[in-house]
């Protein structure tokens, strides 16, 4: 991989700087890595309906597909409030499972520097799509 996970971590991280989180203050940033070496970030925008919130991590995703990008080989998320390095929901594991491989590296950082290194499978485990096409 040329591009640094580290590297990916700082694109995240400038992401969250323009996260719109008028309602939680919880600013997150996401990069994601696409096989063919570019860099496609996204970041949390919420709503006065609070459940018609996205995350970082699928306004990434959105963002990558909705210019041609389908396949990744890492993701970095950022949470500069937080204590503690904050991993992907949920409804993100299962719509990031759709276009990483299990292998594919996942980062993700705290506001105190502390990071956490892990993989697609290790967050979504028995994905069926990937079981399948075993
Ligand atoms: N959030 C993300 O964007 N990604 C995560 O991985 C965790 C949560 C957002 C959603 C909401 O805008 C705010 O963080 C607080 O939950």
């Amino acid at each position: 991989m040329q591009v640094t996970l580290e590297e990916l971590l700082s694109r995240a991280a400038e992401a969250a700087a323009r996260s719109y989180s008028p309602y939680s203050h919880f600013p997150v940033g996401a990069a994601l890595l696409s096989e063919s070496g570019e860099i496609v970030t996204g970041t949390n925008v919420e709503n006065r309906s609070f459940g018609l919130t996205i995350c970082a991590e699928r306004s990434a995703v959105c963002a990558a597909v909705s210019r041609g990008l389908r396949r990744f080989s890492a993701l970095a998320v950022s949470c500069p409030e937080a204590d503690y390095p904050v991993s992907p929901c949920g409804a993100c594991r299962q719509v990031l499972s759709e276009f990483m491989a299990p292998e594919a590296p996942v980062i993700f950082r705290g506001g105190k520097g502390e990071s956490v290194r892990t993989t697609m499978g290790e967050l979504f485990p028995y994905d069926s799509l990937h079981e399948l096409a075993k």
